[in-house]
């Protein structure tokens, strides 16, 4: 293998910039020519493509977004879309594909990988919600801003005895809610992977006010419902001064954290090592802090879990 390409899709997280660094500077390493797809698929499919060097990624670690752009596109589930994009891979003489995002991002590799085109993604989302690895690039990050999200909306709650309901990202998984509910000590977590009882969070909420508990705070995830329909529930059933936060898309901006950057950096690299030994359609990701890889295919087959432990402890340390 001579030529690679990068891209990143769907939702940005922050991490990618460090993960298009490490994919590029391992490749040159490698005496590989790397090219950035910039724009995602959609970029792909219009033959948005530029040659990279050693100092097209410089001062790129410590930002968060990306610097290839990314984007949603519903013309790349198509099969034509899938074959326009392989026929500029080709005609750029590009011969493996790295692409870093999310599950999305992934069903468009493996489509590639289908098709008999070489892919590796790496997975590079906040939500942590891809099968075949316990961490993605972003999450910490994302994590981060809402336990400071979290600090900040607990102090103006107990100056004001309120109780908040924090709606977090994260779309059909627990992750951000629950790692940021147990890190920023919230009362009560919601997360999709587990139901909930009102009465039994009510009388919770309650129990924790007799004590003389001056504030609350419920982090909701977004796959649940939409904190403000939360919130509206919850004063049905108690008559606490409720105040709902969305936290938004700041979840997605930012500096990516130490950790993030080292994972960015592993699975990046271990990403361009596959397409040198000839490994395409494989996923890459990190389990017990060693790089693992695994059939695109067959990882996506897989269903991503949430760590149930890690709630249970939260219900008992919030108690
Ligand atoms: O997948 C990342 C994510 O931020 C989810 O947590 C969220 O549901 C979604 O993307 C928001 O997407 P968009 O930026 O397209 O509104």
């Amino acid at each position: 293998m001579k030529k690679i390409g990068v891209l990143t899709s769907g939702g940005d997280s922050p991490g990618m910039n460090p993960a298009i660094r490490a994919v590029v500077r391992k490749a040159i390493y490698h005496n590989l020519e790397v090219f950035g797809v910039y724009g995602g698929y959609t970029g792909l499919i219009s033959g948005n493509i530029k040659k990279l060097e050693l100092g097209s990624v410089g001062d790129i670690i410590h930002r968060g977004g990306t610097m290839l752009q990314s984007a949603r596109c519903p013309e790349f589930k198509t099969v034509e879309g899938q074959q326009k994009g392989i026929e500029q891979l080709k005609a750029h003489g590009i011969e493996g594909l790295v692409v870093i995002g999310g599950d999305g991002s992934y069903m468009g590799a493996r489509a590639l990988t289908q098709h008999g085109y070489p892919c590796v993604g790496v997975p590079g989302t906040i939500d942590n919600d891809i099968p075949g690895t316990e961490l993605t690039i972003g999450f910490d990050t994302a994590l981060n801003t809402v336990i400071d999200a979290l600090d900040k909306i607990r102090d103006t709650a107990t100056s004001h005895e309120r109780t908040f309901v924090i709606e977090v990202m994260g779309r059909d998984a627990g992750d951000i809610a629950l790692w940021a509910g147990l890190a920023g000590g919230a009362e009560t977590i919601l997360i999709p992977e587990e139901n909930y009882d009102m009465n039994d969070i009510a009388a919770r909420l309650l129990k924790g006010k007799e004590r003389g508990k001056k504030h609350s705070i419920i982090v909701v995830a977004e796959g649940v419902c939409s904190g403000v329909e939360f919130a509206k529930q919850l004063q049905e059933s108690t008559n606490f001064d409720t105040r709902v936060s969305v936290l938004g898309h700041i979840q997605r901006g930012g500096s990516p954290t130490a950790a993030d950057r080292v994972l960015a950096s592993r699975l990046g690299a271990r990403a361009v090592e596959l397409l040198i030994e000839g490994k395409g359609g494989r996923a890459v990701g990190i389990e017990k802090n060693q790089l693992v890889d695994y059939d695109i295919i067959e990882a996506l087959q897989k269903k991503h879990t949430l760590d149930l432990d890690l709630f249970k402890l939260s219900k008992e340390l919030s108690i």
